[in-house]
């Protein structure tokens, strides 16, 4: 078997599933709920969602969540390259969907008035916001190398998937 580092690993590779893009989420909220049912630990529970989002989406870099600590979102569990580890309220895509409570899709990062690049090789970001008992406790923040990557599927797929990991979520904020 060869190995040739240039070719893009297969999750990455959008192409490599052909799935409708509907069904995937439904899927994957499945996949979701089975593996966070049943256990309490926050952070161990946003650990395997990181990994089950990252390895399920097609045509991502980066996917993991940032927890709201007081003023600042504060990286937690993710899959892709080391990223900022502070963000303040309001800044970048993931400050601003915070601060805003509304889900933001940026087809082009290099149009987004103060977009935070932590990975040179992000196009295209959508962060959906987690709430828990009303509140903001962190967002999702999923990273592409494709222009244009996300769109209205992508956002309320994930909205949906924000849901189901907020107990998580919430279990850590403050922590
Ligand atoms: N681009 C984000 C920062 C987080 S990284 O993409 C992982 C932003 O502008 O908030």
């Amino acid at each position: 078997m060869s190995h040739d580092l240039a070719r893009p690993v297969p999750w990455n590779d959008p192409s490599a599933d052909d799935r409708d893009p509907a069904a995937r989420y439904a899927e994957l909220r499945a996949e979701l709920a089975s593996l966070l049912a049943g256990e309490d630990d926050g952070l161990a529970n946003l650990a395997n969602a990181a990994a089950a989002i990252f390895h399920t989406l097609p045509g991502l870099n980066w996917a993991g969540f940032y927890l709201l600590r007081g003023r600042a979102l504060v990286l937690g569990p993710f899959q892709g390259r080391p990223a900022c580890v502070r963000i303040p309220l309001g800044r970048g895509v993931c400050g601003t969907a915070a601060a805003s409570g509304e889900s933001i899709v940026v087809p082009d990062v290099a149009a987004f008035p103060g977009h935070i690049a932590c990975d040179s090789r992000s196009r295209a970001e959508l962060v959906v916001p987690v709430r828990a008992g009303g509140r903001v406790v962190g967002v999702l923040d999923l990273d592409s190398p494709y222009p244009g990557r996300f769109d209205a599927t992508d956002r309320a797929g994930c909205e949906a998937l924000a849901a189901l990991v907020a107990p998580a979520m919430a279990a850590l904020a403050g922590a």
